[in-house]
């Protein structure tokens, strides 16, 4: 396994709708487990492949509940709303309130090339559509309405 380096905002990758997966390989495979790696090394919650410059529709999440992999994932419901902190690897030392629906519905792939869905709400929800953004070119920076710097908050 390894872990890859993160790729930080600014970077063109962070802003292309990432490509949908149309084999699963013994690579993508492996992609999954050195994603899920990275963002264990990273302590991050969750971890989208354009993040690591590969622009493929993959996800790995875990927000301490056990690791969930997601090939091609989509949104089939949402409902309610919630504004919360939020940050990202990506754009790190920042936070911002970002308002999301509070609960969703995600269908996927997992590893074996199987459906899976998903019925989450409050973290897990909001894990599901802040990296799903990432597919799309979408920053949590994107739909903040306030940004602060952690800095400050330390000050
Ligand atoms: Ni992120």
């Amino acid at each position: 396994m390894a872990v890859y380096q993160i790729v930080q905002l600014g970077e063109d990758i962070l802003r292309q709708k990432a490509q949908e997966v149309k084999k699963i390989t013994p690579n993508i495979h492996k992609l999954l487990d050195n994603m899920a790696e990275t963002m264990y090394e990273a302590n991050g919650v969750g971890l989208a492949a354009p993040q690591i410059g590969i622009s493929k529709r993959i996800v790995v999440i875990d927000i301490g509940e056990g690791l969930i992999e997601l090939i091609n994932p989509i949104i089939v419901e949402k409902s309610g709303e919630e504004i919360e902190s939020e940050g990202c690897l990506s754009v790190p030392n920042v936070v911002g309130e970002v308002k999301r629906a509070k609960s969703v519905v995600i269908q996927a792939l997992n590893r074996d090339g199987e459906t899976v869905e998903y019925e989450a709400e409050g973290l897990l929800a909001r894990a599901f559509q802040h990296e799903i953004d990432h597919l799309e070119g979408i920053l949590f920076v994107d739909l903040a309405t306030k940004l602060i710097s952690k800095n400050e908050i330390k000050n």
